[in-house]
């Protein structure tokens, strides 16, 4: 089978799940990963034999079964981080990237502050700032113990020296006090998951991802209040939110003497992140 046929071969196979651009992109990592040939590479070889046809038939199988091209190949890329995921913990998404290079463009370099990423998952934005500002005192707090596991192993491989801490928001106390506090936490309502791909529901961790319909905004109201005793004075919030929320969050924030609110807009022009700073 030639590069062109196996490229037309995943359209066919897996076009009930995936549309035109998500097959193209899944087709270039896994080539570049199995093959180590980028997206131009592979074009000069339209026409030539594939090597190892196996290994690709082997993850057109898993793609059909509805698995997460970041589970199959166990990694994703996440900014200048190379991330392991699994089934404990979420797939770090664009929007998130994102969030992280908001931060980083809205903060000063060289600055020793101490700053914390709660519901870590992967570890993906903890990572990401202590590989971008290694002057930073970073600490990460997370609730499930298979995602710790997870994120020090990502920040091993990324050699980056982070604080991780088993935490729940919701129940447990800090004493320490940061500059800055960063959240994604979980925060689409139940009532989306019938709007929700059938690979997100059977992949990744729900708890990770939904909330209960009259609870959607129970880990903003958590994070705030953590906030009053563990965000020095004149910190900043910084939070990835659902876009339905917007003005309920901004109204937990004022309520809370916040001031100095931002939001900013994803890639697809839905209000997606929000910061602000503590009186
Ligand atoms: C939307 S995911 C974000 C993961 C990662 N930060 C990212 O951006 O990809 C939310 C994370 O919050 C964690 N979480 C859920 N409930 C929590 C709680 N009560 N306390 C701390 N973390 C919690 C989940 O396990 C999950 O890893």
């Amino acid at each position: 089978m030639t590069f062109k046929e196996l490229n037309n071969f995943f359209k066919k196979e897996i076009s009930l799940l995936y549309s035109d651009n998500e097959i193209q992109s899944i087709y270039n990592i896994i080539i570049e990963e199995k093959l180590n040939l980028n997206k131009a590479q592979v074009y000069i070889k339209n026409n030539e034999k594939v090597p190892k046809i196996g290994y690709f038939i082997n993850v057109l199988d898993k793609l059909k079964k509805g698995i997460p091209i970041q589970y199959i190949i166990g990694k994703v890329y996440f900014l200048n981080t190379i991330l392991k995921t699994n089934q404990n913990v979420l797939i770090p998404r664009p929007e998130t990237e994102e969030l992280v290079n908001w931060v980083l463009s809205s903060e000063k370099k060289n600055k020793k502050i101490k700053v914390l990423d709660i519901g870590t998952g992967s570890g993906c934005i903890s990572i990401a700032f202590k590989k971008n500002r290694s002057e930073w005192d970073v600490h990460a707090y997370e609730k499930s113990t298979n995602a710790i596991k997870i994120a020090i192993f990502n920040s091993k491989i990324n050699k980056t020296l982070i604080n991780f801490k088993k935490f729940d928001i919701l129940n447990d106390k800090s004493d320490n006090v940061f500059d800055i506090i960063v959240s994604n936490p979980p925060y689409v309502p139940e009532n989306q998951k019938k709007n929700t791909s059938k690979i997100i529901l059977d992949f990744e961790p729900n708890e990770a991802i939904f909330v209960p319909n009259n609870k959607s905004l129970i880990f903003y109201n958590a994070i705030v209040n953590f906030s009053k005793k563990s965000l020095r004075k004149g910190g900043k919030l910084y939070f990835e939110f659902y876009s339905e929320n917007l003005i309920k969050i901004k109204h937990i924030l004022q309520k809370n003497k916040f001031h100095n609110i931002e939001v900013k807009r994803d890639l697809n022009e839905k209000n997606r992140f929000i910061s602000a700073i503590k009186k």
